[in-house]
């Protein structure tokens, strides 16, 4: 893939992804609503994806802050109808790219128990997991254009110095505010940033794969297991449950998703070749915030 649009390029996940693919030798083509380079191309109606060999689609509204009425549908918007608008570019395009993949998130499960789960697995219940189906089914519908392959990844929670919920998460326990969420028995998916995208360059390469594939650490942790360890590493006891509000301070709308329990496995990523550098939690977080993040 010598050519490789990339959406959100500014983001969280977008800059770990345009250097590693500088790194493999791509040109990338950021695509942004405030376009800030001579390269870079409108993300707007309609798209622009001539000479593009391949797209990464990341731009969405960010989940951080609270859930009002109208960043719910800025959410959903943002990716719902963001991407039916790369979709459209692809298949109205004289010469399309050969593959679209795309983000998604592992909250499309919803809150599922110990249950171990794998991409066949239906969707569950709540906003994010309805926000990610209608994502998803945006994104499918590139696979019309039998010339694109497309694969979402639906990642878990991305763990990184830079920003993100690991970041927010890794301040409060610095402050002692730190602790298990309810019971700490519910399930988190986590993926090491380096991981996330390593992940996507890997998929843009293996022609194999297509669909969803889960983006989590093939070691997953209950949340009682990831306090131990971000306690470890931020050098705090966290021996009380974390504070209600710090959380909701933290992590805004997210906070009630601290709850839910989400097992996904990653064995399909695993088949296609791909190597987790970062699968057990306590080295990732050492990793990130060892030196003081
Ligand atoms: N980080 C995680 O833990 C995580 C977990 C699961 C899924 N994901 C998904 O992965 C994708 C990338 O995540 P990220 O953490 O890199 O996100 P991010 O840091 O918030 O960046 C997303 C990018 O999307 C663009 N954007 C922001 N608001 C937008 C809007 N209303 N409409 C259109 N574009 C908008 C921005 O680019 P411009 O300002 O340049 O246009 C921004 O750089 C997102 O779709 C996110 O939902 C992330």
């Amino acid at each position: 893939m010598r050519v490789v649009g990339v959406t959100g390029a500014s983001g969280l996940l977008g800059k770990a992804v345009v250097l590693r693919l500088e790194a493999a030798g791509c040109r990338v083509v950021p695509f942004s609503r405030e376009p800030r380079s001579a390269e870079a191309r409108k993300f707007t109606a309609p798209l622009d994806v001539n000479g593009l060999d391949a797209i990464i689609h990341l731009a969405g509204e960010p989940i951080f802050g609270l859930w009002t009425a109208k960043k719910k549908q800025k959410i959903l918007e943002s990716r719902e109808a963001g991407t039916r608008m790369v979709v459209a570019a692809i298949r109205s395009a004289e010469r399309p790219p050969a593959v679209l993949i795309s983000a998604s998130g592992a909250n499309y499960y919803g809150d599922r128990g110990s249950e171990e789960l794998s991409e066949d697995a239906p969707a569950g219940v709540g906003f994010l997991s309805e926000v990610v189906t209608k994502w998803e089914a945006a994104a499918a519908t590139a696979t019309a254009e039998e010339t694109t392959r497309v694969v979402m990844l639906r990642l878990g929670m991305v763990l990184a110095s830079e920003g993100g919920a690991g970041r927010l998460l890794y301040r409060m326990f610095r402050s002692g505010l730190g602790g298990r969420v309810g019971s700490g028995r519910q399930w988190m998916p986590w993926i090491h940033l380096e991981d996330a995208a390593a992940l996507f360059v890997h998929a843009l390469a293996c022609q194999s794969l297509d669909g969803p594939v889960n983006a989590a650490s093939p070691r997953s942790v209950t949340n009682a297991e990831f306090t131990k360890a971000m306690a470890r590493v931020a050098r705090r006891p966290a021996i009380l449950p974390a504070p209600a509000f710090a959380l909701r301070l933290a992590l805004g709308g997210l906070s009630d998703l601290a709850l839910h329990s989400i097992r996904p496995n990653a064995d399909k990523a695993v088949a296609s070749g791909f190597t987790f550098q970062h699968p057990e939690i306590r080295e990732a977080l050492e990793d990130l915030f060892g030196s003081g993040g």
